[in-house]
């Protein structure tokens, strides 16, 4: 058998050219195999061995092919030979005889032919699906996509495929998104891409056809309670809280409406905005039940109609939950929840403060900003706490490494990625962009911002999480605003 198939190649292969041709395409197949056996079993992971896997070999063995016709067409030219004559010189004579059709180098070729085609079409659905493999997009352009890999490791959505967010269903989702695919291969190799990447990702699929396959609008009801914990920066990085009711709700009943209402079934919010950043907002429209508009517009800016409204979008859940995935911290917030947890311990003092400036400071690579944090706490403390610090010294060592990891995960030199780089949008800088006093109706009406439009206070900067549910002291500083917000609480259910 093998020595039939030897033979068989070897009559395929009529010039050198031909032979380059046959030795690729076998020895690719070959290799192909085994590093994809080795894959299955887990012997590699790396995405790069993949990459190559996928398209190099792929790549040669087509090439292989093509080579080989192209050496019989040379040959044919050489001797002036009919294909069916060099047929017959090739293989043995016994093998062409039989009718042209029916004989047996025919079928060989022919079996060959479909098992190649099988090859490609397995080789290629392959590819597609390891493309859309998370492990693939984060990390196969390492340097560039190091960022979001991260995040995404550590987010919510650590385990829904990247491509689940950024391509979405259909064929013209996946053709643009392998063209695309292909723009950023150019773009990585010669370098053409900003740092950081810019947002927001124009060609980001609408978040109804990508979020809504998990979360749907219907889902959201009630409110969810959360407490933040912030720590002072003095001595003893005492604790303070603050806790918010927020309203997630779609809306109760036609008149009271709560956060989700913005993507609820019967509503459109469309907006402009300057440049089409979604940073400044250049005018807001509602669509109300009877079909008529409610039209905000920004007196700061003077609106030059046509152009802009060309550049309307529909808010979708991007628009406030735009760090879905990619989430930087804020330096203040990321120490206080790694107090939060104890990985930092309060006990160590001002290092509220102190761990706060050790991230922050300006370090010009990450080798720098990892050795400056740890120059920075340990030089601290050695100086203004020479005895304890060797008594304490777990527990800043763990603070240290802690801190690092913060800086790890947020701050990426290489792609000019520092604190602040993409605004985060699930707070007040993301609301007030349309939630404040420049957006009015052609009523003279503003977008509502009172502090309880979309979440009760029942905690402000307090020493307790849940302060203005308990009686408020006559002494008390802010008694009554502490009175109006327990009472907001209280009530804001009992109006439907
Ligand atoms: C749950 C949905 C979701 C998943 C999963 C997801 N992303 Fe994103 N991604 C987003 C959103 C939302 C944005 C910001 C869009 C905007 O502001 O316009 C974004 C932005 C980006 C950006 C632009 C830079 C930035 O940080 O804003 C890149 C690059 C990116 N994603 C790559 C990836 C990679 C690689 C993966 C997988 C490892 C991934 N994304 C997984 C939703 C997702
Ligand atoms: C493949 C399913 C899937 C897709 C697609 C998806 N998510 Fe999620 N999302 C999840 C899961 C699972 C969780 C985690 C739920 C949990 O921890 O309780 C989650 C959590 C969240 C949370 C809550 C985070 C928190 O603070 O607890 C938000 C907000 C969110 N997703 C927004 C989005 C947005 C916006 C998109 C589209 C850009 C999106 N999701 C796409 C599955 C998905
Ligand atoms: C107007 C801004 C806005 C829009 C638009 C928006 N969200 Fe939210 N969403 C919020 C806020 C604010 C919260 C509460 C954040 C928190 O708990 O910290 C929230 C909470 C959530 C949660 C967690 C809810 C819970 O009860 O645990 C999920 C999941 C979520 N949003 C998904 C979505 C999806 C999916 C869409 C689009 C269909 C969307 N959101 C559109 C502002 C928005
Ligand atoms: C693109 C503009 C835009 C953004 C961004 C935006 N909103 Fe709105 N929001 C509106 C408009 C317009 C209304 C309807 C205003 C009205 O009826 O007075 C509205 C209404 C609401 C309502 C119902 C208010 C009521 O009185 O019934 C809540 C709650 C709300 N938004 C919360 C939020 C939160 C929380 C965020 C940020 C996470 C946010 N919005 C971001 C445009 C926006
Ligand atoms: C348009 C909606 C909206 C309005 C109006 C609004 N907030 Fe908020 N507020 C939010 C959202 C969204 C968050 C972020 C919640 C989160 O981080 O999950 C927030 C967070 C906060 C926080 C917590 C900050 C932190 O991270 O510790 C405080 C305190 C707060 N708001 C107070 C107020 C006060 C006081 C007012 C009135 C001046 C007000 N809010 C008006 C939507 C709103």
């Amino acid at each position: 058998m093998l020595e039939k198939y030897l033979n068989f190649i070897k009559s395929v292969s009529v010039n050198h050219l031909g032979k380059i041709g046959v030795i690729l395409t076998t020895s690719s197949f070959v290799t192909f195999v085994i590093l994809e056996l080795a894959r299955m079993i887990g012997l590699f992971t790396n995405a790069y061995i993949g990459l190559i896997n996928y398209l190099v070999f792929p790549t040669l063995f087509i090439l292989g092919l093509i080579l080989i016709p192209i050496a019989w067409a040379q040959r044919k030219r050489e001797t002036g030979k009919s294909a069916k004559q060099l047929l017959e010189e090739q293989f043995t004579y016994q093998g062409v005889k039989e009718g042209f059709w029916g004989s047996r180098v025919v079928i060989t070729i022919g079996l060959f032919s479909l098992i190649n085609i099988l090859f490609l079409l397995i080789v290629s659905t392959q590819m597609l699906s390891f493309m859309d493999e998370a492990e693939f997009c984060g990390t196969a352009c390492h340097s560039v996509m190091n960022p979001e890999w991260t995040t995404y490791q550590q987010s919510p959505h650590a385990h829904v495929r990247c491509v689940e967010c950024h391509v979405g269903e259909g064929v013209d989702a996946l053709i643009s998104s392998k063209l695309n695919g292909a723009y950023q291969i150019l773009s990585l190799t010669f370098h053409l891409y900003k740092s950081p990447i810019p947002t927001p990702v124009h060609q980001l699929r609408p978040a109804r056809e990508t979020c809504e396959k998990c979360h749907w609008p219907e889902k959201f009801y009630g409110t969810r309670l959360r407490t933040f914990v912030h720590y002072a920066m003095d001595e003893a990085s005492t604790p303070q809280y603050t806790t918010l009711n927020l309203k997630v709700d779609i809306g109760r009943g036609q008149e009271k409406a709560g956060i989700h209402w913005h993507i609820s079934r019967d509503t459109k919010v469309r907006y402009a905005s300057v440049d089409d950043q979604r940073k400044e907002m250049l005018w807001i429209e509602v669509d109300n039940k009877d079909g008529s508009i409610r039209r905000f517009v920004n007196k700061k800016h003077t609106v030059k109609d046509s152009a802009e409204a060309e550049a309307a979008r529909v808010m979708d859940c991007v628009d406030c939950h735009n760090r879905a995935t990619h989430i930087y911290e804020k330096p203040e917030y990321a120490v206080d929840r790694r107090m939060h947890r104890g990985l930092i311990d309060r006990s160590i003092p001002y290092i509220k403060r102190e761990g706060l400036a050790a991230i922050t400071a300006n370090y010009n690579t990450k080798e720098e900003g990892l050795e400056g944090i740890r120059k920075h706490i340990e030089g601290y403390y050695q100086r203004h706490y020479p005895r304890r610090a060797g008594q304490i010294l777990d527990k800043l060592d763990r603070a240290v490494s802690t801190l690092q990891a913060i800086y790890t995960r947020n701050i990426h030199p290489g792609m000019k990625i520092t604190w602040g780089s993409y605004p985060n949008y699930i707070n007040h800088d993301g609301c007030f962009r349309c939630h404040n006093e420049n957006m009015v109706d052609q009523q003279g009406k503003v977008i509502s911002h009172e502090c309880t439009t979309c979440h009760s206070i029942l905690a402000m900067d307090e020493n307790e999480p849940f302060k203005y549910l308990k009686p408020a002291q006559k002494k008390e500083r802010n008694a009554a605003m502490h009175k109006y917000l327990q009472d907001e609480f209280l009530n804001a259910y009992l109006r439907d």
